[in-house]
């Protein structure tokens, strides 16, 4: 088996990293759900398209109450995804070609089935089962108002009443998500002490590193004040919130760095905490914390010159400041696929084909979500009956939910389920007919596919020296162009406006044009939402 070779820069700092939701990838046995045996199948296309690692969404055992973030045993997998050999089997064979492996970790709450969560239940209260999670007697007569007014990330209290064996209501626990992911209880050493051995046991098996799930959710403030309005629960967390960002999530991760430290290989953390500013960005990732972040303020930011502009601006600027490297993401299982959200259709797409090239140019590393390089489009129109995330029914349908971006890939074919599945199987969520023109087999000798412009995009990235870590210096053209240097000799210019943007030819005289998003008439006029990679001669 041979491991990636590391390099002077360590690799996390400018990796590209592909997110696997695995039950949507690939089904070998055809039971609708993707699996560890379709991801190996497809080890070969990732190896091709460029990537330089997979982060897999989680495959623990688990009632599936928030598609396995609901997680009843950390150290093994779910039958429906495979068994834990196959997760050996896949890490060694991502190696062998070339690709490490990041795992998802759900640190702030397991599922209701956990061990520990039963235990808890069947505890009295001040037992030492119920003190791993935090449960609290209610407000009012009969404590039967909930501890406090916190509200569920999914809609609907933040509390759930549990009964004793003769059906008496008795405490409350505290569930930031669903009423069946209790949130683990951050002070108690034990809970502490599990988790890092729950690292060490992956790490032991030559995981490269791990994504954590709501990094910046694991302290809460011990008076459990009420909310009162003056925080949503939901979006990028403010300071001062009682139960998001609290100084006491820092000491955690500094414990978790020494133990990733402690091995050899260049392990990683990436955490995926929704914050309200860069600054507070930056705290997990000063030199002894977490490694990276999930830059979401670049998600967030509209299609909109200014406002990508001052999301680079700010994220790199914060995070140079604790010398960590900045992470760019356009889409994840949590969010409205992003040809959507830029407008959908031939726009959206326009513009999502310039973003990637916009990503891939930007200093630090990247995420690509399975399915951007095919160009999918959010699914709005999935029937309600089929959807399955708690968010569209804890609110009773009035959110839609996260289910219209986790619909399985189209690899070939022209009907559902598209290789997928196997022929004749019926994938967990419908795939619109109309992906029947947006297959990897489709896309994969067509010039002008999205597929082509990823595995180009990645390709010259490796090649040329000026990207990956490093700096940006912007070149001041329009309002509406973001252009950039970086050295050597590298210049990108995205016309994110309506109209097309002319190039100072002094700017480009000793460059050709080494990749653009979309059809140029010449090289220095560049059309409406397209980028454009220069290089010197
Ligand atoms: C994270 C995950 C999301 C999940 C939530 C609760 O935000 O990305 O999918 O629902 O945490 O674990």
């Amino acid at each position: 088996m041979s491991t990636p070779t590391t390099r002077e820069t360590p690799w996390w700092r400018e990796a590209v990293i592909y997110q696997v939701y695995v039950r949507s990838f690939a089904d070998s046995d055809g039971d609708g759900i993707g699996d560890i045996h379709g991801i190996r199948s497809r080890l070969g296309y990732l190896h091709d398209l460029g990537v330089d690692a997979i982060w897999l969404n989680p495959f623990y055992p688990s009632p599936q109450a928030d598609a396995g973030y609901d997680v009843a045993d950390y150290r093994d997998v779910d039958p429906r995804f495979g068994t834990l050999a196959d997760i050996d089997a896949l890490v060694s064979e991502a190696h062998e070609h070339g690709l490490r492996v990041i795992i998802d970790l759900v640190p702030n709450h397991t599922s209701s089935d956990h061990p520990w969560f039963r235990a808890a239940r069947a505890a009295a209260p001040g037992r030492p089962e119920r003190a791993r999670y935090i449960f609290r007697t209610g407000r009012g007569p009969g404590g039967d108002e909930p501890p406090n007014d916190w509200l569920s990330n999914f809609g609907g209290p933040a509390w759930s009443r549990i009964t004793s064996a003769d059906h008496t209501p008795e405490q409350w626990y505290l569930h930031l998500f669903a009423p069946e992911q209790p949130d683990l209880d951050w002070t108690n050493p034990e809970v502490r002490a599990e988790f890092e051995s729950i690292l060490r046991f992956w790490l032991d098996r030559g995981i490269d590193g791990f994504r954590i799930d709501v990094a910046h959710g694991l302290a809460k403030d011990p008076a459990m004040p009420d909310l009162a309005g003056r925080y949503a629960t939901s979006g990028p967390a403010r300071e001062g919130h009682p139960h998001w960002d609290q100084d006491e999530v820092h000491e955690v991760y500094r414990a978790w760095r020494r133990v990733s430290d402690s091995y050899a290989g260049d392990r990683t953390f990436v955490a995926e905490a929704w914050v309200h500013t860069p600054d507070q960005l930056a705290r997990y990732v000063r030199p002894d914390e977490l490694h990276t972040a999930f830059n979401f303020n670049f998600l967030l930011a509209p299609w909109d010159a200014r406002a990508l502009r001052l999301a680079i601006d700010q994220s790199v600027h914060a995070l140079g400041k604790v010398g960590a490297p900045a992470t760019w993401v356009l889409s994840n299982h949590d969010v409205t696929r992003h040809v959507t959200r830029y407008g959908g259709g031939e726009l959206g797409t326009r513009r999502a084909r310039a973003a990637a090239l916009l990503m891939l140019a930007l200093p630090g590393g990247a995420y690509v979500y399975q399915g951007e390089e095919l160009g999918l489009p959010e699914v709005i129109d999935l029937p309600d009956a089929m959807r399955q995330d708690p968010t569209f029914l804890r609110t009773a349908g009035e959110e839609k939910g996260r289910d219209g971006c986790r619909v399985p890939l189209p690899w070939s074919g022209t009907q559902p389920p598209f290789g997928f599945g196997p022929p004749g199987s019926t994938p967990w969520l419908p795939q619109p007919a109309e992906w029947a023109g947006m297959t990897v087999e489709g896309q994969a000798g067509d010039p002008g596919s999205m597929l082509t412009l990823y595995r180009t995009g990645l390709r010259r990235r490796r090649e040329l020296a000026a990207l990956g870590d490093g700096t940006l210096a912007w070149v001041d053209i329009g309002q509406d162009v973001l252009a950039f240097r970086r050295e050597p000799g590298f210049l990108c210019v995205v016309n994110v406006g309506n109209r097309p943007a002319d190039i100072p030819d002094e700017l480009i005289a000793d460059s050709a044009v080494l990749l653009t998003s979309g059809p140029l008439d010449s090289e220095s006029r560049i059309p409406a939402a397209t980028a454009v990679w220069y290089g010197r001669l």
